[in-house]
């Protein structure tokens, strides 16, 4: 059975792209040595104008620890599917009919898609419109329903983690209160467990709105206890309890335009506080780099339960993760549901109970 198999990268990058689309390779040649699989470039982009290579059993030599992605990517809002595929022909087809179109004009058999979550809705949708479709959770945020784990992720705790214990020093020698912005978007997973690896403070997530004042005294019983410095981890996303029933743009206002919350808990403490603090934002750093060993693993299991699915004809589907097992879930039934933490997540409980402080 000759089979023809796209593959596209989308979104944000993270770690371990190249080594899931290895798996997922290698594990269908292994099966089908006459599998054709054609790589999209740069996500969505290159299916909606058919640009794309064939790959083959070299162009996956060497890649299991090789960061980014070899395809490229690029972020194509979900919510721009229907728009015209060409800006300067409104009555031209839309995105979303170009990337049909392609995937039937190179007589595609299944189309696996790593990608976050607007990539999984966009798959989701092209799945409703006739294509074999299997996604593949990518994000460091690990915020996709489904799966206990994205891939991405351990390699971003370990970075973010890096980041912290680093800090830790500085924190210590100066006597210093140290905000770090952690990544995740909406979501608290990649700071939650960050700051306990690295052994935080302090902990701000999105799902524990924080409140300043009680901060505050929290630094102010540490100093009292002779501590000479505080780390605060504060995921990306996290919001203070006036800010609830704030909108985007009433949030901005209120917040002065300043655009990190890092930045912004700095000046909510400001006038409050006597010691010093100072602000630290890793950034993309935290999508970059290698794979960790946990994020080779995973996504060669993950990568050759896709080439299976595959295999089998078993479209429509995530490929997931439940304790160590692989799983294939619907597509349709995970897709535009965010992951948040649970307020009873083991890991959150844990680290109330070492005395991590969540700002509540
Ligand atoms: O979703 C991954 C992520 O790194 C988030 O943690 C972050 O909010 C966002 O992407 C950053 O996006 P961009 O790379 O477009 O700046």
């Amino acid at each position: 059975m000759a089979l023809k198999v796209g593959m596209l990268t989308s979104g944000g990058d993270a770690q371990g792209l190249n080594s899931t689309m290895r798996g997922v390779s290698r594990a269908l040649w292994n099966k089908e040595p006459d599998t054709k699989i054609l790589g999209f470039l740069n996500g969505y982009l290159g299916l909606m104008r058919s640009d794309y290579r064939h790959m083959r059993d070299h162009d996956f030599s060497g890649v299991l620890t090789l960061g980014g992605t070899i395809l490229g990517t690029s972020r194509q809002p979900f919510k721009m599917i229907n728009d015209p595929l060409h800006e300067d022909e409104p009555e031209g087809i839309s995105r979303l009919e170009a990337m049909v179109q392609t995937y039937k004009d190179l007589g595609l058999d299944a189309l696996v898609v790593l990608g976050g979550g607007g990539s999984q809705k966009t798959a989701n949708v092209l799945s409703q419109a006739g294509c074999n479709i299997i996604h593949l959770p990518k994000t460091i945020d690990n915020d996709l329903s489904g799966t206990e784990m994205s891939f991405g992720f351990q390699s971003a705790v370990n970075i973010a983690t890096q980041v912290i214990d680093g800090i830790h020093t500085t924190a210590t020698s100066h006597g210093r209160v140290f905000i770090v912005e952690i990544m995740g978007n909406k979501v608290g997973w990649l700071a939650l467990h960050a700051g306990v690896a690295s052994g935080a403070d302090v902990i701000l997530i999105p799902e524990i709105p924080y409140d300043p004042i009680k901060i505050f005294q929290a630094l102010q019983s540490r100093q009292k206890e002779k501590k000479r410095f505080t780390i605060i981890a504060i995921a990306e996303g996290a919001i203070s309890i006036d800010e609830i029933n704030m909108n985007k743009d009433e949030r901005k206002a209120h917040r002065k335009n300043v655009s990190s919350v890092a930045y912004h808990l700095q000046n909510q403490l400001a006038d409050l506080m006597v010691q010093e603090t100072r602000v630290c934002v890793p950034g993309h750093f935290q999508r970059g780099g290698s794979p960790s060993a946990f994020d080779r693993v995973l996504t060669t299991k993950l990568g050759v339960e896709a080439a299976n699915a595959v295999l089998e004809g078993d479209f429509g589907k995530m490929i997931g993760i439940a304790g160590q097992k692989t799983i294939r879930v619907s597509l349709e039934e995970v897709s535009g549901k965010t992951k948040y933490v649970p307020l009873d997540d083991p890991v959150l409980l844990a680290a109330r109970q070492v005395g991590i402080f969540f700002g509540d």
